[in-house]
């Protein structure tokens, strides 16, 4: 994969601003976020992404485990310094479910969506998944990870239950480096908009995509904590707004969401 990558990083990637400025390859790390949070703890550049092949301990949220067959889906972690407040990493993620939506439907997958905060699903069944995860400094957020699992040529049979990838969706194989390029772009122009404060543009294209509406009634479950009430909007870190039953509005910035009929 490595060759493939630098002959493509002198054709296409060097047009990325920030995101893909330095590009690292592994064969088989335990996570690629793991070894991010160190690169970064270290003092690694912004922008730097490190791709792998396989990982033996890929991470969800929420104590999840990320499936990851070697070589045949793209496993990528970037490390981002932005100036943001520290309850506004969340809405990295935001940025990088439309990112990501974007490239899918590009490719011609259709059905996209994105089930709030980070997964990103074709008629239900997820398709990718985003961990990011910031560290601070004193109070200021001094960098953060964003990891990106998407499948890419598994088979249903590879992948945990309820998931899909590109290959099942439009039943062909797909070329990781170039899938990876795609990928870095779309995530550095969402990055560069984020960046030059478009928060409402990127919240605008979220709207889109997810799969949630306003008025909405769902469950949130976190740590120990549920709530249920209605959906009344997104807001500019990327939480979600719920209204209870008592009227109160409550924000959440993760969790796991329940529709409820
Ligand atoms: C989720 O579904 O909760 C998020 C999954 C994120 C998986 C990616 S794969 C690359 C990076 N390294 C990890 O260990 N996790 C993320």
């Amino acid at each position: 994969m490595r060759e493939e990558f630098l002959a493509a990083l002198r054709d296409g990637y060097s047009q990325s601003r920030i995101i893909g400025r330095k590009i690292l390859i592994y064969d088989l790390v335990t996570s690629t976020n793991d070894l991010a949070l160190m690169l970064a703890r270290q003092g690694e550049c912004e922008g730097t992404v490190l791709f792998a092949a396989g990982q033996t301990n890929g991470r969800g949220r929420l104590g999840k485990k990320w499936v990851s067959p070697h070589g045949s889906g793209l496993y990528l972690s970037a490390i981002l310094r932005p100036r943001l407040d520290l309850d506004q990493a969340s809405f990295l993620t935001i940025c990088a479910g439309v990112a990501m939506c974007k490239v899918l439907d590009g490719l011609g997958v259709e059905n996209v969506s994105i089930r709030w905060p980070n997964d990103v699903c074709v008629r239900g069944r997820k398709i990718c998944g985003i961990l990011t995860e910031a560290e601070i400094r004193g109070r200021k957020m001094d960098h953060l990870v964003l990891g990106i699992g998407m499948n890419v040529n598994a088979s249903c049979d590879e992948l945990v239950e309820g998931a899909t990838s590109i290959k099942e969706e439009l039943g062909r194989k797909f070329d990781l480096t170039d899938l990876g390029a795609i990928i870095l772009r779309e995530l550095d122009q969402e990055y560069e908009r984020l960046l030059s404060g478009r928060f409402l543009k990127i919240l605008e294209d979220f709207r889109q995509w997810c799969d949630l509406c306003a008025g909405t009634r769902v469950k949130i479950a976190w740590a120990d904590k549920e709530l249920e009430g209605f959906v009344v909007e997104f807001d500019e870190s990327g939480r979600i707004l719920i209204r209870k039953d008592d009227g109160t509005v409550e924000r959440v910035s993760a969790g796991h969401l329940t529709k409820i009929a």
